[in-house]
């Protein structure tokens, strides 16, 4: 079974699609790690984050065995994954690896932005994770606070409307729902009501 989850920046898709892999026993893929591996490797090689072709050419040779998720999760990184992310040459050059992931053992959990759409689209269950942008910056404000590195909270949600607006207004694979997406807005639940109502939806199609 494919499950395809996506959703905004800090929509709680990410530890939704943990729990469920958890859950069911199966391989759990971070998409958005490969795109902030590629806007990573462009900063610290000096490299142009608008150079589609150099860009590219990273996502070419990426080595997902290799991922070092602790570099990878700041907020600067979810910034430059999301320019990066823009280049349809670096989707292009991602896509086969989320393709053979999802398909390789079986069955597996994606989350991302396109999985649904673009990644995955015959996947049997697809989640479309939501929530209000004040919200999920009052989410990603707390997380910040508690690893003690919180830039004021008008910053944190400028920094999630202006990744909304960049991922769901590009031409290439855009953050939309697919048609037979399950919407899920988590705006008034907590992490166990969500997984819940998630677990339903797989539930549905077994
Ligand atoms: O989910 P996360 O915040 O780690 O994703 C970082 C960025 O990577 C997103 O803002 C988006 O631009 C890009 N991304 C994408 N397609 C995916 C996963 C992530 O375009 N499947």
């Amino acid at each position: 079974m494919i499950i395809a989850i996506d959703g905004p920046a800090a929509s709680g898709k990410g530890t939704l699609a943990k729990r469920l892999a958890a859950h069911l026993g199966l391989p759990h893929l971070d998409t958005g790690l490969l795109y902030r591996a590629v806007g990573r490797a462009a900063i610290d090689g000096g490299i142009d984050l608008e150079d589609a072709d150099a860009t590219a050419e990273i996502a070419d040779g990426l080595d997902v065995a290799s991922l070092d998720e602790s570099r990878l999760r700041g907020r600067e990184m979810g910034e430059a994954a999301s320019v990066v992310a823009s280049h349809p040459k670096v989707r292009k050059a991602l896509l086969d690896l989320q393709r053979r992931f999802a398909h390789q053992r079986g069955g597996a959990v994606l989350d991302g932005r396109d999985i649904g759409t673009v990644i995955a689209p015959g996947a049997e269950v697809k989640i479309f994770v939501t929530a209000d942008a004040e919200i999920r910056a009052r989410r990603r404000h707390l997380e910040l606070e508690k690893r003690g590195d919180a830039p004021p909270f008008a910053s944190v949600l400028a920094d999630i409307r202006k990744r909304d607006a960049r991922d769901a207004g590009r031409a290439d694979a855009p953050l939309k729902p697919a048609p037979d997406a399950h919407v899920l807005d988590t705006t008034a639940l907590d992490v166990e009501s969500a997984f819940a109502a998630a677990l339903a939806f797989v539930e549905r199609h077994r």
